[in-house]
């Protein structure tokens, strides 16, 4: 296999024996959902209408994935998603041994061995009285989540072409002192719109600025730039993500410098590499940006660290296996 070119993620869990899930009720076959104190098939999920989650985005969230049976990273995910909830001052209901548990048993339900894990802490509903909602801990702050089958943002034709990246002129990335991006929360309107804007470019997703020309995330995803054979990706105004911590891990262990830090916008237009970085797919290469070519296309950098991410994760590294008898 020629090393320098992405794998087909996709074609390859469609068709080997380890991703296939598990026969189950079929009840729980389109995903598995938990709200605040029980379980149901995701059809029959529902929030309550006046949870602030719902009404103001006031709630924090997280996303882990699994694939061949094994959650990865899930005490990274769930350390980043304790410093979310205490940024926003939220109290979890579960501590995280039961958090674990029931995400285990939510994967469990549907069977799945490719999977896409979402939990939330929303505020709950407002107090009874006014006067309460100065204080957080007057609230009864409520849990909820779901496993559904693992979502790719992008496909493998996408990832082995390398996709074309808009940078957002319209929107900047919200500052931390307004909503701090570091807490996953639900205000993501500055990325919707970044995304839509892209689209009417006819390019194939956005990246975010903070405004003064430096980069800050891209919708879903953290954005790297390899730039004289050196990896960078921004340090401010962007989410911890864990699969951006895994790709400077990867370019570490390979003898890559990867740095964090300031990166503007004239690097990302005179890389010799670019891509984007998340839960939701891996590794992501961008061939061009603004319909700009980037110098090396997908080049050997982004190849790299995209294939030793599903490899490695194959071969068990930061695994969990999925205790598929265990349903909470
Ligand atoms: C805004 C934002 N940035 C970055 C990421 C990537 O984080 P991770 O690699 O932990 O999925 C996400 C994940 O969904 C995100 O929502």
């Amino acid at each position: 296999m020629n090393d320098l070119t992405p794998i087909p993620v996709q074609e390859i869990a469609a068709k080997a024996e380890e991703h296939r899930p598990l026969i189950r009720d079929p009840g729980w076959a389109e995903g598995a959902a938990f709200i605040i104190d029980r379980f149901v098939p995701l059809g029959q999920a529902a929030v309550p209408i006046t949870d602030l989650g719902f009404l103001r985005g006031d709630a924090v969230y997280d996303v882990v994935s699994v694939s061949r049976g094994q959650f990865f990273r899930l005490s990274d995910h769930q350390a980043r998603f304790a410093r979310s909830c205490s940024r926003m001052l939220l109290r979890n209901p579960f501590t995280p041994e039961k958090v674990a548990r029931l995400l285990n048993a939510l994967v469990a339900r549907t069977g799945l061995k490719d999977a896409y894990i979402w939990w939330a802490v929303t505020r709950g509903s407002n107090p009874a009285l006014p006067a309460d909602r100065l204080h957080s801990d007057r609230f009864t702050n409520r849990f909820y989540a779901f496993a559904i089958p693992y979502v790719f943002i992008k496909d493998d034709a996408d990832r082995q072409a390398g996709i074309n990246l808009h940078i957002a002129k319209d929107y900047i990335r919200i500052p931390a002192n307004a909503v701090d991006p570091r807490a996953k929360n639900f205000n993501s309107l500055d990325l919707s719109m970044s995304l839509f804007e892209a689209g009417r470019h006819g390019a194939g997703w956005s990246v975010m600025t903070d405004g003064n020309g430096a980069l800050a995330e891209a919708p879903g995803s953290n954005v790297f730039v390899v730039r004289d054979g050196r990896v960078m990706t921004p340090e401010l105004g962007c989410l911890e993500g864990i699969t951006r911590l895994t790709a400077i891990e990867l370019c570490r262990e390979t003898g890559l410098e990867a740095a964090v830090g300031r990166v503007t916008v004239d690097d990302l237009m005179s890389a010799e590499e670019v891509f984007l970085t998340s839960s939701a797919g891996g590794i992501l290469p961008v061939s061009r940006v603004d319909g700009v070519p980037v110098r090396q296309g997908v080049g050997p950098v982004s190849a790299k660290i995209h294939n030793l991410y599903w490899e490695r994760r194959w071969q068990g590294w930061h695994g969990l296996a999925v205790d598929y008898g265990a349903v909470e």
